[in-house]
């Protein structure tokens, strides 16, 4: 009797590791990425609040530029294909690929399309391949985004100062849209808030002259990015006589310049997490389920 109680603990427990196995789970976060230490903090914020939740995470990076670069400097990160070939070398049976890239733009649709390429190679290593969408996807995650910039801002800056949000931008497609959209919601929710690109239709130029005639004295220059990386540290608040500081400067504003990117942000950290758990969009079903 004994034996044979024992015999079916172990039993279960064969059965219980089994299933374990099955649903051994991986998050890839795909990120744009970073060859800069100081803005990398962004990403480590981000993967600190995953491992949280209790999530094994693998990095990626989908910046062909800055991956080759890393690699040059005796650092490896996984391009898409190689994260999805770490997951499956580490059993896992579902894969969540969360994109960090503030809008389905370029970057995204790369990652989309690798992903669909390397299981289209690899059908049967994985059961179940979801895709966190990007973190504008809705107007959900718009106000949720324009509450969570808001409220970090610094406490000295006053309701009479301007602030002026860095976003990236693409020159076409939804990317260019969904920057306008932030645009007008950040700047509805504070008419002192202003949203430029670097790329794309949301030029500078286009509020520069609205900034000015706010009569602010002083103006916050704030990365609506993931890092605060080259265009952060550079195109904002360098000191080339074309970044936007310079530029606000020689009109006679009083700069500040943040240099934190918004993976650092906690609610940012929530709402790409809340995508991760609750995207619909799996692949390997070819359908939405
Ligand atoms: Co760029």
């Amino acid at each position: 009797m004994k034996r044979l109680i024992s015999a079916l603990v172990l039993a279960f427990m064969l059965c219980a590791s089994a299933a374990f196995a099955a649903d051994k789970e991986a998050v890839i976060l795909a990120a744009f990425g970073t060859s800069e230490p100081a803005a990398k903090v962004a990403l480590d914020d981000l993967g600190a609040a995953y491992t949280a939740k209790g999530h094994d995470i693998i990095w990626s990076f989908s910046s062909d530029i800055i991956r080759n670069k890393l690699h040059g400097q005796g650092e490896h990160v996984y391009a898409i294909d190689e994260a999805l070939a770490k997951a499956a070398s580490m059993g896992a049976k579902t894969v969540r690929v969360q994109s960090l890239h503030i809008v389905p733009a370029e970057e995204y649709v790369k990652t989309e399309r690798r992903v669909a390429a390397y299981l289209a190679k690899n059908p049967a290593q994985f059961n179940k391949v979801y895709m966190g969408h990007s973190l504008l996807e809705s107007t959900s995650d718009l106000a949720a985004v324009v509450k969570a910039v808001s409220a970090a801002l610094p406490a000295e800056r006053k309701s009479t100062d301007a602030v002026v949000f860095m976003g990236h931008g693409n020159d076409r497609g939804p990317g260019d849209l969904i920057i306008s959209s932030a645009a007008h919601a950040l700047h509805s929710a504070d008419p002192m808030f202003w949203l430029a690109s670097v790329e794309g239709s949301n030029t500078l130029d286009k509020v520069f002259a609205d900034v000015k005639a706010s009569k602010a004295k002083r103006v916050w220059l704030v990365p609506f990015m993931i890092v605060a990386g080259d265009h952060a540290r550079n195109d904002l608040a360098g000191p080339e006589e074309d970044s936007w500081a310079s530029q606000f400067k020689a009109a006679g504003f009083e700069v500040h310049s943040i240099l934190n990117g918004l993976g650092s942000n906690k609610a940012i950290q929530s709402l790409f997490l809340e995508h991760t758990h609750n995207t619909r969009d799996e692949l390997l079903s070819g359908k939405k389920n």
